[in-house]
């Protein structure tokens, strides 16, 4: 199974050569890809010094910051290219342990493999470390509400330290994927599901970063409370004249019958 490892990164020069090496030790076969859109700090040059001296590390050079969605789908489509079985997400700022990495990629390279392995935080053997009330709330939350608003059978919809096969993701239209910020992980989960694929979450250990900043930001809380909503409705409505059709073609059935 070949296997590519994307990390997005904006502003992670402090964390970033950590997050690289712990991945090459943890999982010394796979290759790396990182996807930095234009940090002003530096990343994109640290990244590069590691291109350089290992063929196993890979940078795509984004002009701007774009948002997590897009440098993803950029990430995508450069491994599906390149015909990866098994593509990884994964943050650059130490929160998910790569350590943890070869038990998900022995998970998703069974014969019984599902679509999409989930890292999850929420299910039991999950946890966060040092992560402040407020963003557990805010995770916590929001992967209700998701439940709720799409009924999507998933505890954590808005990790993102997961494994897709690739086969999956040519399944999906990438190009029409219109999330920008975290609500790109929904999205995914909710598009995988819709397809019918199989989903499996796996307990990870969260930790929160030691060096640099989260890049959340209000307007990314705002996007995936929108999106999660808009998808819900849509969802919901499908279901609702579904269900009326049914009622309706019952009824017509006993009065012709
Ligand atoms: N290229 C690129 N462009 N990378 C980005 C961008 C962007 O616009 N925004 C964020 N990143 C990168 C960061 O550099 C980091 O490697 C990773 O994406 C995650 O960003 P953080 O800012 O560290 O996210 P967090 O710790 O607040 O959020 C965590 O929780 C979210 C909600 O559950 C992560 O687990 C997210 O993956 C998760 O969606
Ligand atoms: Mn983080």
């Amino acid at each position: 199974m070949r296997t590519l490892v994307i990390i997005p990164t904006y502003n992670e020069s402090a964390a970033l050569p950590t997050a690289i090496s712990r991945t090459r030790a943890a999982v010394p076969e796979a290759d790396l890809l990182i996807v930095d859109d234009g940090s002003p700090d530096g990343t994109g040059e640290i990244a590069d010094a590691a291109a350089a001296s290992d063929d196993h590390v890979n940078v795509l050079h984004r002009t701007a910051k774009d948002g997590l969605g897009r440098a993803y789908v950029a990430g995508f489509g450069w491994a599906l290219e390149r015909g990866y079985d098994l593509v990884v997400e994964m943050d650059a700022d130490g929160s998910h342990r790569p350590e943890q990495l070869p038990a998900m990629l022995e998970r998703a390279a069974r014969p019984d493999a599902p679509d999409l392995v989930l890292g999850s935080r929420w299910v039991p053997g999950g946890e966060v470390v040092n992560w402040p009330a407020h963003r557990q709330l805010l995770s916590r939350g929001g992967n209700l509400y998701v439940r709720l608003a799409l009924g999507l059978p998933v505890e954590d919809a808005t990790g993102g330290f997961r494994v897709y096969r690739a086969d999956t993701l040519r399944r999906l239209p990438l190009g029409e994927i219109e999330s920008q910020g975290y609500c790109f992980q929904v999205d995914m989960t909710w598009r995988v599901h819709r397809l019918g694929g199989r989903i499996v979450e796996t307990p990870i250990s969260f930790v929160e970063r030691a060096e640099g900043e989260s890049k959340m930001s209000r307007d990314i809380v705002l996007e995936a409370l929108w999106r999660t909503t808009v998808w819900g409705l849509a969802h919901r409505g499908g279901q609702l004249r579904q269900g009326l059709r049914r009622v309706l073609c019952a009824d017509r059935r006993r009065r012709v019958g």
